[in-house]
């Protein structure tokens, strides 16, 4: 984008131009706190993320909760006080990584978000308020769930993907990743498509067809 000035010095007319690059350099950087990195980066290194990343206007940051396991088993769940079914994740691991995560990022106070169950549903509009973000952190959890006590001192908010449960955080985290993805400046080849597809804007899209005009008697309308 160019922007031109001009004025008059002693009789002489100055005009001057100031170029304005778009800065495609990391507009989104998601982080994710997982006990499968691999799920993730498997899951977003293809296809339009992938490309994405590799233009440089997105990154993926898989954190290994285990990394941050305290005792020399390396385990990272326990079992829930007053008993019960399953295993619970511990609080100090998780609190570990997204403090590391926090340390090197430069967004003060960025939204830490916990996929569960019974968080508020994800919408459209839920991902183009967090599109403007310049880091997010992801928490996946798993097993019968995550101490409490950690999910108090980090998450800014608590999202589920659908009235539904998954075994873990990583497949809903990857739909948000998605979703946001595309409403990054950058990502899609013409930005105009984001905005104006029809889930975006709330309308319904036209039916699609490509060729052959026709498919097993089926003609294109
Ligand atoms: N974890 C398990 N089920 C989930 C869901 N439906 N949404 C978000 N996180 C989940």
């Amino acid at each position: 984008m160019c922007f031109h000035c001009a004025c008059m010095v002693e009789g002489i007319f100055l005009i001057w131009t100031y170029n304005f690059m778009i800065d495609e350099e990391n507009n989104m950087n998601f982080h994710v706190l997982t006990l499968f990195p691999q799920m993730i980066l498997d899951g977003l290194n293809t296809s339009i993320t992938g490309r994405a990343i590799k233009k440089g206007c997105l990154s993926i940051e898989a954190v290994n909760i285990r990394d941050y396991a305290t005792n020399k088993y390396g385990s990272v769940d326990d079992y829930p006080y007053g008993g019960g079914a399953g295993m619970v994740m511990q609080a100090e691991p998780i609190y570990l990584a997204c403090q590391d995560v926090m340390k090197r990022i430069s967004t003060p106070h960025p939204r830490v978000i916990y996929l569960s169950p019974q968080g508020k549903t994800f919408s459209q509009k839920m991902a183009v308020e967090l599109s403007k973000e310049e880091d997010l952190i992801f928490l996946c959890g798993h097993y019968e769930g995550v101490d409490e006590r950690v999910l108090e001192m980090i998450v800014t908010d608590e999202v589920s993907i659908g009235d539904y449960v998954l075994t873990g955080g990583e497949l809903p985290a990857m739909v948000m990743m998605d979703t946001i993805s595309r409403l990054v400046p950058g990502v899609l080849n013409n930005d105009d498509s984001a905005v104006f597809e029809s889930f975006h804007s709330n309308l319904l899209e036209y039916p699609q067809y490509t060729r052959p005009a026709e498919f097993m008697g089926r003609k294109v309308p």
